[in-house]
C-alpha cells in the first residue's frame, strides 16, 4: 500500500503579517499556523490585536504586509467572489453577541441560511431546529431576543454561527459577561461542536483559566507580536515573564497596561512633547 505523504494544509496560516491602523502598528510580522480540526486559543490583553487578528482572517481587514492564507489561498489577494465563498466556510461568534434584536431566536438562526442558500423553507426549518438542538435551545425557537438570558443569547449566536456548517469557527470573547455556570456551558459547547462537527476553532479571549481546559493549542500575543505558543500544559509551565503575567492575571509585570500616549506630564501640560 502506498502511504500518503501529503501534509495537511493548515486551514489558517499567517505569513509575516503586519497590520497598522494609520501609524499604529497593531500586528507585527506575525507568522503562525493553526492546527486543523483543533481548538486554538489566542490569548492577549485588551487592545493587543485579537479582534484585529480575526478580522484579518475574515478578510474584513487587509494586512499592510504579508499574507493570510485560508485553506492554502491568500485571503487578502482573492477577488471578491472568492472571498465571499471563503467567508461562507467560516462561522463567527462576535465579541458582543450581535443578534438581531427584533427577530425571534428561530429567525436569527435562519438568517444566514435564507441569505446564503436557496434551500426550500421546510429544509431551512429542519436545519434551524438541528442547530438549536445542538446548543440545547430547540424549545426556545419562538422566543424574542429580549426574552433571553445572556448565556442563552450567546448560545443562539453560536447556533447561528454554525448554521452554514462552517469548517472554521471563530469565537471572539465568548465568555464575556457570563457567570461561571453559563461560561462552563459555552466552553463545553465549543468543545463538543469542535469534535462533533470536525471543524477548526479559534478562540480569542483573555479568559485564561476556562480556555486552558478546553483548547489544544495556545498562541500568546503581546504588543502585536506572538510571544509564545504551545499546548496548555506548556503555557502553564512557561518561564517567560510576559506569559506568566498574563496567565496569572497580574497587573504588575512586563506587559504594559496603557494605550500608547504622551507622557503624563506632557498630557497635563506640565512639559512639552519631544
Ligand atoms: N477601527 C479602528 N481604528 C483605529 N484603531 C483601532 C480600530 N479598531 C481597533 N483599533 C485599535 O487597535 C488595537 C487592537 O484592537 P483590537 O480590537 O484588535 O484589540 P483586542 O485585543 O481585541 O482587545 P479587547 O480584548 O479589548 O477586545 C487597539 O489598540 C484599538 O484601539
Ligand atoms: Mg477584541
Amino acid at each position: 500500500m502506498v502511504k500518503s505523504t501529503t501534509k495537511a494544509i493548515p486551514i489558517i496560516e499567517f505569513s509575516s503579517v503586519s497590520f497598522s491602523y494609520g501609524d499604529r502598528r497593531i500586528i507585527k510580522d506575525v507568522s503562525i499556523s493553526l492546527p486543523p480540526k483543533k481548538i486554538t486559543a489566542i490569548f492577549g490583553g485588551s487592545g493587543t490585536g485579537k479582534t484585529t487578528f480575526l478580522r484579518l482572517v475574515g478578510g474584513q481587514l487587509n494586512p499592510s504586509k504579508g499574507d493570510v492564507f485560508f485553506d492554502g489561498k491568500s485571503i487578502n489577494r482573492m477577488k471578491y467572489s472568492d472571498l465571499y465563498s471563503a467567508r461562507r466556510r467560516m462561522g463567527m461568534l462576535f465579541q458582543f453577541g450581535a443578534l438581531f434584536t427584533d427577530l425571534s431566536v428561530f429567525d436569527n438562526v435562519a438568517f444566514p441560511l435564507r441569505e446564503h442558500t436557496n434551500l426550500p423553507s421546510r429544509l431551512i426549518d429542519d436545519l434551524v431546529k438541528m442547530k438549536l438542538h445542538a446548543v440545547g435551545l430547540r424549545g426556545a425557537a419562538s422566543l424574542k431576543t429580549a426574552e433571553l438570558s445572556g448565556g442563552m443569547a450567546r448560545r443562539v449566536a453560536l447556533a447561528r454561527a454554525i448554521a452554514l456548517d462552517p469548517e472554521l469557527i471563530m469565537y471572539d470573547e465568548p465568555f464575556t459577561g457570563l457567570d461561571p455556570i453559563a461560561t462552563s456551558v459555552i466552553a463545553n459547547l465549543i468543545q463538543k461542536l469542535n469534535s462533533a462537527l470536525g471543524i477548526t476553532s479559534v478562540l480569542v479571549t483573555h479568559d485564561v483559566e476556562v480556555s486552558l481546559k478546553i483548547v489544544d493549542h495556545c498562541i500568546v500575543m503581546a504588543g502585536g507580536e506572538v510571544i509564545g505558543q504551545g499546548s496548555p500544559e506548556e503555557i502553564r509551565k512557561s518561564h517567560n515573564p510576559q506569559i506568566r503575567q498574563f496567565i496569572k492575571g497580574e497587573i504588575d509585570g512586563p506587559v504594559p497596561l496603557h494605550y500608547p500616549s504622551e507622557t503624563y506630564e506632557v498630557d497635563l501640560g506640565i512639559k512639552h512633547a519631544g
